[in-house]
């Protein structure tokens, strides 16, 4: 653009050129400030000790990963070997937990990765975390919904009961075969709405009841997975493990071009990499625990033992539960849609076909409310540095203490989507955005240590810079392991994630007036 086209347009849209807006756009929220604010009279109870806050964790990672899309994984993308994929994925979920942790007992307020950008990398790049983490709240929400409607189907299905078809599912999904959207013919996911609504209700009323109500899900649903193990490896046939990884090992692919491992449908690699990737999305939750600091009582030490133990926990079961699935049916058998109620059946104990579907409704549903309940909080924290409207976001219920105005929000957009669109679509632009956030978590910790070495941390990430520098890299993999139509998603999500920041946040953000 000629130089004098460039200045007209800026004199005469001042507010959208770049130069001005993103000039102190890399200012940071002081560490001091952060702990200041946490005094302050309009915070949120604190009633949430370790137990509570390991089982909010917990109840946030079991869910539509480990009892949906392990059946794809392990069907089209990596085989028997996706109990591999369970441990690679795992393990970069690790890396990433040992840094959330270290921040969350430096900076224990709500806001997570958001407020850890903020005091270290800058406004922008909390902008761009907390915009990026609606992705791995809210669009997960309207994913676990999907998985939580499966379930319930095949629950009901077990009664001789169903649904119309025009309510079973989103009006669109990927043809596996053809690698294109297609039409299903069904008009919208109807129980996905409805569970969506039902836990906005529960959320509005409260954190404290929300975590009694979690506490019992949990615990459902962790009996079920060791019913699944235990009673499952009586039904295993080693035969079912070979060939181990039919896909092979790898699965990276570069903005659509395999480099490593083959292509499947719809272009996108296959492969041990390739079903870690996917199945990522299981562990997504931990770090939700970092969104409660605010509620949580003793949160520098809670917050960090929480989010590890767990990930351990969960970590643990999803590799068991993956080798004993895909030990009881050759992967090509295993079911998509509820492959776990499925293997049990197929393997004739239609009982616990009965259990298991409904305790992996039981245990959606903690995900959901875990979910659901986190992405109010980021914007709260968003909202009271004023880069969201306080009026809205920051708004806390007179008598209930919670975030109500975004958590309705929050709800009606959850229902919108898991109505609309497929599964695996959200599940995949979940995986990247999340992968997003931790490699900055990651980095961000690596920058702290240098800027801020005399801080205190009550916990400390082991072997830096190797478990940050690790954690970087095993998320760029498996980011690089998605189908590459996600990349371009998480670009254009982004981009109207500055454009916002441009128009709105700089403008209100607090720190603009407290400089002036
Ligand atoms: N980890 C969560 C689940 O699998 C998102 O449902």
């Amino acid at each position: 653009m000629p130089s004098f086209v460039q200045e007209w347009f800026f004199l005469s849209f001042p507010s959208i050129n770049p130069i001005v807006p993103l000039k102190n756009s890399f200012r940071k929220k002081p560490l001091a400030l952060l702990i200041e604010e946490m005094k302050s009279e309009h915070r949120l109870n604190r009633v949430l000790g370790p137990l509570a806050l390991t089982s909010l964790g917990i109840g946030a990672i079991i869910g539509t990963g480990i009892f949906v899309l392990i059946g794809v994984a392990a069907h089209d993308k990596a085989g028997p070997a996706v109990t591999l994929s369970f441990a690679i994925a795992g393990l970069a979920c690790i890396f990433a937990a040992l840094c959330y942790a270290e921040f969350a007992s430096m900076v224990p307020v709500a806001g997570s990765a958001y407020t850890y950008a903020y005091a270290t990398l800058g406004e922008l790049f909390a902008w761009i975390i907390g915009w990026d983490l609606i992705l791995e709240y809210g669009i997960a929400s309207a994913s676990v919904a999907h998985g939580w409607s499966h379930y319930f189907q095949d629950f009901i299905g077990i009664f001789g009961l169903g649904i119309p078809f025009v309510f079973t599912k989103a009006p669109i999904d990927f043809d596996p075969s053809t690698g294109v959207m297609s039409m299903t013919g069904a008009w919208l996911d109807l129980p996905a709405v409805a569970i969506a609504l039902i836990v906005t209700t529960v959320l509005v009323k409260g954190i404290k009841e929300s975590a009694g109500f979690n506490a019992g899900m949990v615990i459902v649903k962790v009996a079920i997975v060791l019913l699944v193990i235990f009673l499952g490896a009586m039904y295993v046939k080693p035969e079912n493990w070979l060939p181990f990884a039919p896909f092979g090992y790898s699965g990276i692919s570069l903005f659509g071009h395999t480099i490593a491992g083959d292509t499947g449908a719809q272009g996108a690699p296959v492969g041990v990499l390739a079903g870690a990737a996917m199945i990522f999305y299981a562990y997504i939750g931990f770090d939700s625990i970092s969104t409660h600091a605010e509620e949580a009582k003793d949160p520098n030490r809670t917050v960090p033992f929480a989010i590890i133990a767990s990930l351990l926990i969960c970590t643990v079961l999803y590799i068991a539960v993956a080798a004993v699935i895909t030990g009881m049916l050759p992967y090509n058998q295993i079911n998509i849609d509820a492959p776990v109620s499925n293997a049990f059946k197929q393997v004739g104990i239609g009982w616990a076909q009965f259990v298991i579907s409904l305790g992996a409704i039981t245990g959606i549903t903690s995900v959901l409310l875990v979910l659901m309940l986190s992405q109010p909080r980021i914007f709260l924290a968003m909202a009271r540095d004023g880069l969201l409207p306080k009026s809205f976001f920051g708004a806390v219920h007179e008598k209930f203490r919670t975030p109500w105005k975004s958590t309705i929000m929050t709800g009606f957009f959850v229902a919108l989507l898991s109505a609309a669109l497929p599964l695996r679509l959200l599940a995949e632009l979940v995986n990247i955005g999340t992968l997003f956030a931790f490699v900055i978590v990651c980095g961000a910790v690596l920058i702290m240590r240098k800027s801020h070495p005399d801080v205190e941390r009550p916990f400390k990430v082991p072997l830096v810079p190797f478990v940050p520098v690790m954690g970087i890299l095993t998320c760029l993999v498996l980011m690089f392991s998605l189908p590459a139509e996600n990349w371009y998603r998480l670009v254009v999500w982004l981009i109207i994630g500055l454009l916002i920041y441009i128009f709105y946040g700089r403008k209100h953000s607090i720190l603009n007036h407290t400089e002036k």
